[in-house]
């Protein structure tokens, strides 16, 4: 199979297969507020991060949805780690509900204040990132069905809350926080320590022709 992703999928797929092939999807749980303070949190998979100096994320949404229409409109957004412990919690709140509907109180989650910006984050989530709206960027769509138009919000992090309990030995406990990431279809996986493991940046040979892959425990360094 190689076909022109331009066109409409192969009739082999039942569904389109491309996000079954961009995987795995960090889930940015992103909670902004309204012009008025209506609050909102919904998951987005089309998130990742840009860039560490300064730290840069994005998110991109389809169609105008709330999370979309509040960043344009106050600037500001908060991307909480979706984790195991509440994958329930995360599927309930992309729910389509109506736009006056507070999925926080839709799925039982509580808030904890942000420092940095207005929306709060999931109270229960072990990470957050505090982000103010960089820019916004609509990508060519390729139909006229408002859906198939992206608009990917880009934010600077502006501030960073981690739960202290997930900090060992002056590094981020990333197993024990599990956090959860998107496949294709209706699939997830999540991070355990069985499914992390260590590889060491390749040492080059001091001619700088060549490299080999270091073996062992992380030496502390980025190379
Ligand atoms: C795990 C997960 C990831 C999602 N990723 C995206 C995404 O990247 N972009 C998007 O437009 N919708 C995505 N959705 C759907 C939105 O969460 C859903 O449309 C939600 O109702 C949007 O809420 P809002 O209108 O409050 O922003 C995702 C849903 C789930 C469950």
């Amino acid at each position: 199979m190689h076909y022109d992703a331009t066109e409409r999928r192969p009739d082999t797929f039942r569904h389109d297969p491309i996000k079954a092939l961009i995987v795995p999807r960090p889930i940015g749980w992103v909670s902004t507020l309204s012009a008025s303070g209506e609050l909102n949190v919904a998951p987005y998979s089309f998130f990742n991060g840009l860039s560490d100096r300064p730290v840069y994320v994005y998110y991109a949404v389809s169609g105008r949805k709330d999370s979309l229409v509040n960043v344009e409109q106050t600037g500001e957004f908060t991307c909480s780690l979706a984790t195991d412990a509440l994958r329930a919690e995360m599927n309930l709140t992309s729910a389509a509900v109506a736009n006056d509907v507070d999925e926080f109180t839709l799925a039982g989650l509580e808030t904890a204040a942000s420092r940095f910006v207005k929306p709060p984050r999931v109270a229960r989530s072990p990470a957050a990132l505090e982000c103010r709206l960089w820019k916004t960027l609509e990508m060519p769509a390729s139909t006229d069905r408002p859906q198939d138009r992206y608009t990917v919000v880009i934010g600077q992090v502006v501030g960073v809350y981690i739960d202290d309990a997930f900090i060992r030995d002056g590094m981020v406990d990333t197993r024990s926080m599990r956090p959860i990431a998107r496949l294709g279809y209706m699939d997830y996986a999540i991070i355990t320590p069985e499914t992390m493991f260590t590889m060491n940046r390749p040492t080059v040979g001091a001619d700088g022709r060549s490299a080999s892959n270091d073996e062992g425990p992380w030496d502390g360094s980025y190379r």
